[in-house]
């Protein structure tokens, strides 16, 4: 995956968080990778770590307020030009505000809010109160919904001396999370440049299921599973780019373009009651979801409150109905229904017998115990199964990459019938 770091142009803009000082390594991997670095640096991010550290390891003059001064050329607007990547590591809450706010009062807020690179990675380290007060979890979500991928904090030691969430994300995630985006780039990319040809899906109506459903407990309390409806949300995206109309039925809140008609369904039934709707008028179905095979009989009304430490609460529960299955029962001549077999053993007896029991056309099979794929992941690795027709084995990439893969087998599907 890292090879889509070859020959890239990064700009790593440095922030002043006792982390800083491993933005020194974050360069030496970047080259490692075959990208050009640039480092732009804040005063405070200088007390942690000199610049010319930085300059001596990307073999690049380092862009700081005090060189800023002494230059006569704008140097800010042409190194955001320059850029194909823009990466904070390690990212202040005092940075992140600013940025969430468009504030520009210093050579790398100036850079950042001049740049106009597609891709924008932001890997967040700060104290535990920090990142969990309220300004910093806003001012977070604001700079997601501007386009910025967040790489998360690790849990682990501070420098405050115990053990919290907020350290800077390990510097392989960092690097494999802009290589996962400028991939993703340059699909979106030539998906642009096609916009001109014909595009495969034009006048298909998909719908696809996204997330882990949420069984109601009680008022406040439900079943879940670690899906996080990456997987689904990419393939909305990947079939809005192939030219589809695109109905997304999600269990799971994410960003998405605005040309997708989602439709939240939290809970199995929902989810089914919606996909049954949708697919009156569908093309295709793809079950992305991760939906709960169980859910409560009857979920209480009032908020299940604690019993005496020796007393058992047991829960009723029942099968919920079965999407994929239902979908493939009811599937109409010309009709393509996909799903999804996530598995942690026997991976492709189970999906293969998934391929014929659901009457799917195609199973995209997914080992969630596999270290680049799976729940909540950015990357995945799936095998995607037909009847009568050898597997193709697609990854690890990046999701998108892995849903434009799907989405051309779909199109393959759509064609035969
Ligand atoms: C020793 C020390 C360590 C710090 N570590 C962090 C940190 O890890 N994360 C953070 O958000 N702020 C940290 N701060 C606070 C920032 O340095 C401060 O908010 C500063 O204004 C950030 O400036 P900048 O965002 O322009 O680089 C630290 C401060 C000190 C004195």
């Amino acid at each position: 995956m890292t090879s889509h770091l070859q020959d890239k142009k990064i700009l790593l803009a440095v922030t002043g968080g006792i982390a800083a000082y491993k933005a020194a390594e974050l360069v030496r991997q970047f080259v490692k990778a075959g990208a050009s670095v640039k480092v732009v640096m804040t005063k405070t991010a200088e007390s942690f770590i000199p610049a010319k550290t930085m300059a001596i390891l990307s073999k690049q003059p380092v862009l700081t307020d005090a060189s800023r001064l002494a230059s006569a050329n704008v140097e800010h607007v042409a190194w955001a030009r320059w850029a194909d990547a823009i990466v904070v590591a390690p990212a202040t809450a005092n940075t992140i505000a600013k940025v969430a706010n468009g504030l520009a009062d210093n050579v790398l807020t100036e850079t950042l809010l001049a740049s106009t690179a597609d891709t924008k990675v932001l890997a967040p380290a700060m104290n535990d109160q920090m990142l969990a007060n309220p300004a910093t979890i806003r001012n977070l979500k604001q700079v997601q919904e501007d386009g910025w991928q967040i790489v998360e904090p690790a849990t682990g030691f501070l420098a405050e001396g115990y053990e919290a969430k907020g350290r800077l994300a390990n510097l392989e995630r960092i690097v494999e999370a802009t290589a996962l985006a400028l991939s993703d780039q340059s699909i979106q990319q030539s998906e642009k440049n096609d916009m001109n040809g014909d595009l495969p899906l034009k006048g298909r109506r998909l719908v696809i299921t996204a997330g882990g459903t949420k069984e109601p407990i009680d008022p406040v309390r439900y079943l879940t599973n670690r899906s996080s409806g990456k997987m689904g949300y990419a393939l909305a995206e990947a079939a809005l780019a192939a030219g589809a109309q695109v109905t997304l039925v999600a269990a799971t809140k994410r960003p998405y373009s605005p040309g997708i008609d989602r439709i939240l369904a939290p809970s199995a039934k929902e989810m089914l009651a919606a996909v049954t709707e949708a697919m009156k008028t569908a093309d295709a179905f793809i079950g992305a979801a991760a939906v709960s095979d169980y859910a409560l009989a009857k979920p209480f009304e009032q908020k299940v409150k604690k019993i005496s430490p020796d007393e058992h609460l047991t829960l009723d529960l029942v099968q919920n109905p079965d999407i994929l299955k239902t979908v493939g029962q009811a599937k109409r001549p010309g009709q393509v229904v996909v799903g999804f077999a996530a598995e942690t053993e026997n991976l492709l007896p189970n999906a293969e017998k998934k391929l014929a029991s659901k009457k799917a056309d195609m199973i995209v099979a997914n080992d969630v115990t596999a270290p680049e794929a799976g729940f909540d992941k950015d990357s995945n690795l799936v095998t995607l199964l037909q009847p009568k027709q050898a597997a193709i084995t697609v990854g690890p990439a990046s999701k998108l990459t892995v849903a434009k893969a799907i989405i051309d087998q779909l199109v393959t599907l759509l064609d035969k019938q």
